[in-house]
């Protein structure tokens, strides 16, 4: 049988919520993660070290023992946020970074920023301290089409706040464009980005052709295929600036499955194995490790992981759902077969 054995990887970019919900997700991704960074959207959202600090503890309290796993926590960008705050999250070592969300870009985004000049102080904080700013980088105007948000979003924000904080460490998350890939190449050392699996594996046709696919909505939502192709390419260069970030964002399936369903893939439960998916169709699991294990950890100037993890190339069938309490989660690819398998 074909093995792979790499040092055990992170998500740079995870959706865990809180109660019931947590408690199914979070041993998903404790099984193949030993860090994740735990994004602060909840209602209401991380704003502080010490909310932070709180939903750091009912996260480990919801993991199982046996994992070793430490959840790497994130302030959620205000327009109240202050330079005195970037200084408490700075020494505060369970605090990582920043996120920052225009209001209204996404779910749970309506306490985000509204006017980016406006928070230039805060931001100039976060330069001062070298806190990373975690971007979603979508514009959010109405009369905007929603294919286009990302790429207006680089040309119009993205492009002053690079110029204005050169030292910034910036991870622009979820790239879904060829754009924002070739932004991401063309800019200094200082901005990285995160990739998704469902963003590598589908574009668009895969939310709307043969009828509405709402477990494939997602934002930024999927695009055309010529975008799709040039993520694959930059995910499998082994580029160091860009590395794996599932936006795993786990919904009950009755709300994705409505006249107005939420945004968000569901991942976590295979997060390496839909990677090695990717990688193995592009020729380029030699690849995988540098993706998953190490270039993310890097970038946050973090000690690469020890513990190593070996996947088989085996079919095998993905539930049709979780159970959250006497509710359902619809995984990404529910009922559909995966060609490599975590090995525990
Ligand atoms: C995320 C969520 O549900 O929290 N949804 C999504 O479609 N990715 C929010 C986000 O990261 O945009
Ligand atoms: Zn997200």
């Amino acid at each position: 049988m074909q093995t792979l054995t790499i040092t055990q990887p992170d998500d740079w970019h995870l959706h865990v919520r809180t109660g019931d919900m947590l408690k199914t997700v979070i041993n998903h991704t404790a099984r193949q993660c030993a860090r994740a960074i735990i994004m602060p959207n909840l209602q209401p959202p991380v704003t502080n070290v010490e909310q932070a600090f709180h939903y750091q503890q009912e996260i480990q309290q919801a993991t199982e023992s046996q994992y070793d796993f430490t959840p790497l926590m994130v302030l959620y960008l205000t327009n109240e946020t202050s330079p005195e705050d970037v200084k408490k999250a700075a020494e505060a070592d369970f605090v990582q970074a920043f996120k920052l969300y225009p209001a209204g870009a996404t779910t749970n985004s309506a306490q985000g920023v509204t006017d980016l000049q406006a928070l230039f102080p805060t931001i100039a904080a976060m330069e001062k301290y070298d806190v990373p700013l975690l971007i979603h980088g979508e514009v959010t105007d109405a009369d905007i089409d929603i294919f286009d948000r990302e790429r207006l979003f680089i040309e119009t924000k993205l492009s002053l706040l690079q110029k204005t904080f050169p030292n910034l460490r910036i991870v622009l998350e979820h790239v879904t464009t060829k754009d924002a890939v070739d932004f991401v190449m063309s800019a200094s050392d200082k901005i990285a980005a995160t990739i998704t699996p469902q963003h590598l594996l589908y574009n668009r046709n895969a939310i709307l052709v043969g009828g509405i696919k709402p477990h494939y909505y997602c934002l930024p939502i999927l695009k055309r295929e010529t975008h799709r192709l040039a993520l694959v390419e930059a995910a499998t260069s082994g580029n160091s600036k860009f590395f794996l970030g599932t936006d795993s964002a786990p919904h009950l399936s009755h709300l994705k499955e409505n006249s107005c369903g939420c945004a968000g893939c569901y991942s976590a439960y295979a997060t390496i194995e839909l990677y090695a998916e990717v990688f193995d169709q592009a020729n380029s699991l030699d690849k995988l490790e540098g993706f998953a294990s190490f270039y993310g950890a890097d970038f946050y100037q973090l000690p690469r992981n020890n513990k190593i993890i070996t996947l088989e190339k085996i079919d095998w069938q993905v539930p049709a759902h979780y159970a959250v309490a006497e509710q359902q989660l619809t995984p990404l690819k529910a009922g559909e077969t995966l060609h490599w398998k975590l090995k525990v």
